[in-house]
């Protein structure tokens, strides 16, 4: 098995949701957590953004020691140089620079020309190499810059000293047979790209930011970036608990693995939506709250049979308790049942009969059916059942 190493951003790119906003405290909480989630790389803020986020970063780069901290940079000197003392006092320091590479951010953004670009990033990875060992190098908007000049910007990085070349797709634009292709053709074309690791950066604005993380790996990416329930920028990025959830499931496919604990994802997900106030969607793959929650008879049926006809993770994996048969009107008299014997009820036959046209009645009426409503209808039921 290959290990594919996880980059979260979920205190950098996931801080920039629109609307979030984490002090220090919350910022080193969340780092721990992704500590004890075992995460290889924590990208913990962009010092150079302002003294809060330069603090804020050096009290994770401090608190951390099972990981290595990283602080983003722009590919001037005065960021690289708040990013150093940022860096202060971490164990395993990494300094993540990016430069725009794509024609349109050349022409109105930068307003520079190839080679400048090439002279710009070359410069500051030159001038960051004197202070860090470890340089992660971005090309920007990487997914859509001409492939010949991202071989040529990821040759010109490993001969500068970069030690992680990452390949974003800034604005979500790829598809996953797309972007594999940028892998593939920089694992075959660029000299010296053995001596580096390959990383994916993936957003998603069209829905693909997961697939095209998976796509990335399947074409020799080494490692994934993104944040816990998929924050940040606009539609936010690749989800990490997917990524690790399906090199797990699928392991037979990938043949690659992460060192993340499962077992750490529900909890690691819950403390990052309490602390940046984003509410994770009911039906977010892994983490939403209707994950693991079957509400029709035929699906609530096969899973009182065999979890498996339902489920291909068990929720323990994650650290879940366990599944959720929700009562609503398409749940059936199976499932019901079960129900009313969770809840202490042993009824006969005849009287499971008629609660259970009086629940699917009330189901009707109401989208989903309480353990409350279940026994204020037995109640009801019992009084009014005759001898
Ligand atoms: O999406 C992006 O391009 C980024 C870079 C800074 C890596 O977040
Ligand atoms: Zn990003």
């Amino acid at each position: 098995m290959r290990k594919i190493y996880i980059f979260d951003t979920t205190l950098r790119d996931g801080e920039q949701s629109p609307g979030v906003n984490l002090n220090t405290k919350e910022k080193v909480e969340i780092a721990l957590q992704l500590e004890k989630l075992g995460v290889d790389r924590i990208e913990a803020g962009f010092p150079a953004a302002s003294p809060g986020d330069l603090a804020a970063v050096n009290a994770v780069a401090r608190a951390i020691k099972n990981a290595s901290v990283i602080g983003l940079s722009r590919s001037r000197e005065q960021d690289i140089d708040a990013a150093r003392e940022a860096l202060q006092g971490a164990q395993d320091p990494c300094l993540h620079l990016f430069l725009a590479t794509s024609p349109i951010h050349r022409k109105h953004k930068l307003r520079m020309e190839k080679e400048q670009v090439l002279e710009t990033a070359e410069k500051a990875i030159r001038y960051a190499k004197r202070y860090f060992d470890k340089i992660e190098f971005s090309p920007e908007d990487a997914g859509r810059t001409e492939l010949d000049f991202l071989c040529e910007v990821t040759a010109m990085a490993i001969r500068a000293g970069a030690t992680v070349v990452n390949i974003p797709d800034t604005v979500g634009y790829m598809t996953p047979s797309e972007f594999g292709n940028i892998f593939k053709t920089l694992k075959n074309e660029v000299v010296g790209i053995e001596k580096i690791q390959l990383s994916a950066h993936c957003h998603d604005d069209l829905g693909m930011a997961t697939a095209n993380a998976l796509a990335a790996i399947l074409n020799g990416a080494d490692q994934i970036e993104g944040t816990i329930n998929g924050i940040g920028e606009r539609a936010g990025n690749t989800a990490i608990e997917e990524v690790a959830m399906t090199l797990a499931t699928r392991a037979d496919f990938f043949q690659a693995t992460t060192s993340l604990q499962l077992t750490e994802i529900a909890k690691t997900s819950r403390l990052v939506s309490k602390l940046t106030g984003m509410v994770v969607p009911g039906n977010k793959a892994i983490v939403g709250a209707n994950a693991f929650a079957h509400e029709s008879g035929i699906h609530q049926d096969g899973m009182l049979k065999e979890k498996t006809t339902y489920e291909i993770i068990s929720p323990e994996t994650i650290g879940l308790k366990e599944s959720k048969l929700v009562l609503g009107k398409h749940s059936g008299r199976h499932a019901f049942r079960e129900k009313l014997i969770d809840l202490g009820y042993e009824l006969e036959e005849e009287a499971v009969n008629v609660a259970f046209a009086k629940f699917k009645d009330l189901a009707d009426k109401k989208k989903d059916v309480s353990d409350e409503d279940i026994r204020a209808l037995l109640e009801e039921k019992l009084i009014d059942t005759p001898e």
